[in-house]
């Protein structure tokens, strides 16, 4: 196929070489942003007088008509094109003529791709941060319906001190604030314009950068040309703080995998969120939980394949760049997908309440409670927790809990103990008594939902 770039060479390639080159297979994704960004260029040849107000017009016309075929569907993108940047113009020039050919001037597809690709990004970033903040509104529409709920709280997933649900779900709730600042953080780099770049150098054309930034929404414009054309850190920022996000869900569906197994059983997920077992009739699997999990390793992979592609890059553009596309797409894709189904399934998930009140009841997570008690008494803190840790060692031997020991056996051990100590122990006291900041008590689990309900406004 002739290629428009012929000149230097007779433009006739392998059909290996054709194959290999072309990234229209991935690209042809930012259509849109690239048109768009077209039409702000010829606006500002137009206004720079580089182009006459007419023939801009022209262009900016023929780039909606094509825009709108594309959408509409009467224009189907051409699998052999080299790129999306050729496609378009090539259509341009095929629908306009001779003016179509004037769109390129002041400009490459070094700037072009750059531009496009962080308009694409931007809109994904807006896309995913709308997503987590509907997942937040779930989570703190859930930790308010459990703000009372007693579970054990783990360490080493080893039971360790009562918590709430309500304060555990509003754990996850923090994780995904973080996500929604980092990606509107990042974004404020992505927002950046690197239009007017051109090649390399800039150009000899009076062209006005700021114009097009203007036009497109760019909050600044790349001051240095070889750095606004070879900068792919905003491809990385976004693939890092995806694969950050993937690391909090994932963690998540690795508590719902472990919850919803008979071992815990403190949460059915429903039947439209699992699947079952083509041999054991019984079987009820967190699937869909699993596959994000899963998935979660893809998009670490897709940040190590943008760091790797970067690393030894001299500036400024060079052919390896095109390799930026498909991980990050695939990274941003897989986010959303995820955020799609998660979100759903936590919403339609029921919490066991009773059986994680049960399961707190055992495994001794009240003895920190009991040897604050006996600070209390007047006891220092390493006397008490030996006491404790004795208390719990004959339970453990008479198979007996802390609550069940009559006032007489406790006297046996420690005569500070009194009657009082039952109120003391009783989980519900134990999850009251965390009144420090961030703590599991109540009132202060709903300090966080209101933080989660005004951050989501
Ligand atoms: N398809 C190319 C890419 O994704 C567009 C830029 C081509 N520039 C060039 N000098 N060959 O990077």
């Amino acid at each position: 196929m002739a290629k428009m770039w012929m000149g230097r060479t007779d433009g006739v390639t392998d059909k290996l070489c054709d194959d290999f080159n072309s990234s229209i297979s991935f690209d042809r994704k930012m259509y849109r942003q690239d048109i768009t960004g077209s039409m702000a260029h010829a606006a500002m040849l137009g206004a720079r007088g580089i182009v006459t107000e007419e023939e801009s017009e022209t262009l900016i016309g023929g780039l909606q008509g094509i825009l709108d075929d594309l959408e509409s569907g009467t224009l189907i993108i051409d699998p052999n094109a080299e790129d999306i940047h050729m496609f378009v113009e090539q259509v341009l020039t095929e629908r306009l003529g001779e003016v179509g050919k004037k769109l390129h001037t002041a400009r490459s597809r070094n700037d072009q791709v750059a531009l496009d690709l962080r308009m694409y990004l931007r809109d994904e970033t807006d896309e995913i941060v709308r997503l987590l903040k509907d997942l937040l509104f779930v989570l703190q529409e859930k930790a308010e319906q459990h703000k009372c709920d007693v579970m054990p709280g783990y360490t080493h997933l080893q039971r360790a001190q009562p918590v709430t649900l309500g304060h555990h779900l509003m754990a996850y709730a923090m994780m995904f604030v973080r996500d929604v600042e980092r990606f509107l953080d990042a974004r404020k780099r992505m927002n950046v314009s690197p239009i007017g770049c051109c090649a390399l150098a800039g150009t000899t054309y009076d062209t006005d950068r700021f114009f097009e930034a203007n036009q497109l929404g760019f909050g600044d414009v790349c001051k240095n040309s070889l750095d606004g054309v070879s900068d792919r850190d905003f491809v990385a920022e976004f693939s890092a703080n995806s694969a950050l996000a993937m690391t909090h869900l994932s963690r998540f569906c690795e508590e719902l995998i472990l919850w919803s197994g008979w071992e815990f059983r403190f949460v059915e997920l429903s039947d439209a969120f699992t699947t079952g077992s083509s041999i054991m009739p019984q079987k009820k699997n967190p699937d869909m939980a699993e596959l994000i999990r899963g998935k979660t390793g893809r998009v670490y992979g897709d940040l190590m394949g943008i760091l790797t592609v970067l690393k030894g890059l001299p500036l400024a553009y060079n052919k390896d760049m095109q390799e930026d596309k498909e991980g990050v797409f695939d990274a941003a894709d897989t986010v959303k997908k995820c955020l799609t189904v998660f979100t759903p399934m936590l919403k339609t998930a029921v919490f066991n309440v009773v059986n994680m009140k049960k399961a707190a009841s055992k495994g001794f997570i009240n003895a920190t409670d009991l040897a604050d008690y006996l600070v209390r008494k007047g006891l220092p803190f390493r006397t008490a927790y030996k006491v404790s840790g004795g208390l719990v060692k004959k339970c453990i031997t008479e198979n007996k809990t802390l609550d069940t020991l009559t006032i007489d056996e406790y006297k046996a051990v420690e005569k500070l103990i009194d009657e009082d100590v039952y109120e003391a122990i009783d989980l519900s006291t134990c999850v009251k008594k965390r009144i420090s900041y961030g703590g599991t008590a109540p009132e202060n689990v709903e300090k966080q939902i209101q933080f989660i309900k005004e951050f989501i406004k």
